[in-house]
């Protein structure tokens, strides 16, 4: 009797913690997605349908580490309030379910509606299977789908599966989407250890023929994962898009943008540069939503760690989040195409207070913010001075402080971490703090947008052409907030700092 009650209270505690967790505990992200508890890595099937964003996710359901995965689901209308849901897709007999999108099959293509009400949402993921749990290194992957008739809720895998196996170990994580010009679904998969992305085309998302290869190209220092493409609208140029294909290398992402004929894709940037959506350490895995209304900004979410230490980092009962929504637009300049990503811009408002500055501050080596918080985003513009470094310190506490600078002799935007935090947790994380990207300065200034929030810092500098993301793990008294100017003074022209809402 005494066992059984003990029973009761253990299963009432932790069904508590999934369905009502508290999200108090220290460096728990106030307003970015993080699971309820245990571990969490790349996001999967992002998709919008009936009004809902979906949010599915590589989650181990039965601890803090990476394992067992399965797919984790959330759902939300603004894209910033999230319900979690039950794990969607999970591992059974030793066929683990990695990384890969979701579509909405409207015309009903694969069959898998019965009734003419019926509108199925396709999972299309990679299965990961391990014939020998002895031998954890002998696996293979296929590509499966599964489908769901009741808007994600349950899924069933399809009978018909593998849709796709070409023999291959490392060959992973599809992304499938609509091309309505050939009128076929397309998907692309990655041989990651040979840095190529193969395109194949659809109608019924069972049967897929090999269209092109892509790769190696760009960056292919690290085993290549999680491809993407998407049509992408040019700034100021009304009904102009270019296609934009992006992949992940193990530690940073990358893009391309260019022409896609439903067969091929063409990159039209200079060949001998490396373009990357993030220059941080922690922006790793991200992909876009299908099936979005017409008119909304393509929408981008990365996963915030890294391979490096993402297993160590510490927080507990869950591990990782996810960035901030970001919007994704074109700007054309000389001859290249510059991604541009800024944070999506929800409804309601989390503003809980704002401070303000006066304009045109003037700043000789630094001056305190008299704000507080360890949940903010700021806007701040300074006149870029000849040999001078600036910018701002979050997360400050006397020698301690996050650093976001731009050095005006090196023209780069850069982040420093070396002093942010506790770093005890991984012997190698303090080998990696330091990030930079070569930016020059509009008409003289820089101009940033930051969203801090517990342990994330987000970065966007200059309407989203270089964005920057980095952990930290500082204590909770770390919260001071100062400008520096270093080298010289600078006038800042603008800096208004908000502190943020809770949305958990
Ligand atoms: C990327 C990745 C994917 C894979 C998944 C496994 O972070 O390695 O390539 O599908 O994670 O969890």
């Amino acid at each position: 009797m005494k066992n059984l009650a003990i029973l009761i209270l253990i299963i009432f505690f932790f069904s508590n913690v999934y369905s009502q967790p508290a999200y108090k505990e220290k460096y728990r992200p106030q307003f970015h997605f993080t699971p309820a508890k245990n571990w969490m890595n790349d996001p999967n099937g992002l998709v919008y349908h009936n009004g809902e964003y979906h949010l599915f996710y590589q989650h181990n359901p039965f601890g803090n580490r990476w394992g067992h995965m399965s797919w984790g689901h959330a759902v939300s209308n603004n894209l910033m309030h999230w319900k979690h849901l039950p794990v969607a897709i999970s591992e059974k007999d030793s066929v683990a379910i990695f990384s890969g999108s979701a579509v909405i099959d409207k015309t009903n293509t694969t069959g898998f509606a019965k009734n003419a009400t019926d509108v199925p949402m396709v999972a299309i993921y990679t299965a990961h299977i391990i014939a020998d749990s002895t031998k954890p290194d002998n696996y293979r992957q296929e590509q499966h789908i599964a489908y769901s008739l009741d808007n994600g809720r349950t899924f069933t895998k399809y009978s018909g599966n593998p849709v796709l196996d070409i023999g291959k170990k490392d060959f992973r994580d599809p992304k499938v989407f609509w091309h309505e010009p050939t009128k076929k679904w397309i998907m692309l998969v990655v041989l990651a250890q040979e840095h190529i992305i193969k395109f194949y085309s659809s109608p019924d998302l069972k049967k897929w023929t090999h269209t092109s290869d892509f790769g190696p190209a760009g960056d292919y220092s690290e085993i290549w994962e999680c491809s993407d493409l998407l049509e992408v609208s040019v700034e100021n140029e009304p009904g102009n898009k270019k296609w934009v294909l992006i992949n992940s290398q193990q530690y940073g992402m990358q893009y391309f943008v260019g022409e896609f004929d439903g067969n091929k894709f063409v990159s039209k940037n200079p060949a001998n540069k490396i373009y990357r959506p993030d220059y941080g350490p922690d922006y790793y895995a991200g992909i876009t939503y299908n099936n979005l209304p017409d008119g909304h900004p393509p929408i981008l979410i990365g996963w915030i760690n890294n391979w490096k230490y993402a297993n160590d980092i510490p927080t507990d009962p869950w591990k990782s989040a996810m960035a901030f929504p970001r919007m994704l637009s074109l700007e054309k300049r000389n001859n290249e195409w510059i991604l541009l990503s800024n944070p999506f811009k929800t409804t309601p408002p989390l503003v809980q207070d704002a401070y303000m500055w006066e304009l045109q501050v003037k700043v000789k080596d630094k001056q305190e913010v008299s704000v507080n918080s360890q949940t903010i985003a700021v806007e701040i513009e300074w006149e870029v001075q000849k040999n001078t470094t600036a910018g701002i310190r979050l997360a400050v506490n006397g020698q301690r402080g996050f650093v976001i600078g731009y050095d005006a002799r090196s023209q780069k935007l850069f982040i420093d971490r070396s002093n942010a935090s506790d770093t005890n947790f991984h012997k190698g994380f303090n080998e990696w703090s330091k990030y930079e990207a070569s930016l020059v300065p509009k008409k003289g200034r820089i101009s940033l947008q930051i969203l801090y929030d517990k342990s994330i810092v987000e970065v966007f500098a200059n309407n989203g052409e270089v964005n920057i993301t980095a952990q930290i793990f500082p204590d909770e008294k770390n919260n001071g907030i100062e400008v520096f100017s270093k080298g010289g003074t600078t006038k800042f022209t603008q800096l208004t700092v908000s502190t943020l809402k809770s949305v958990w």
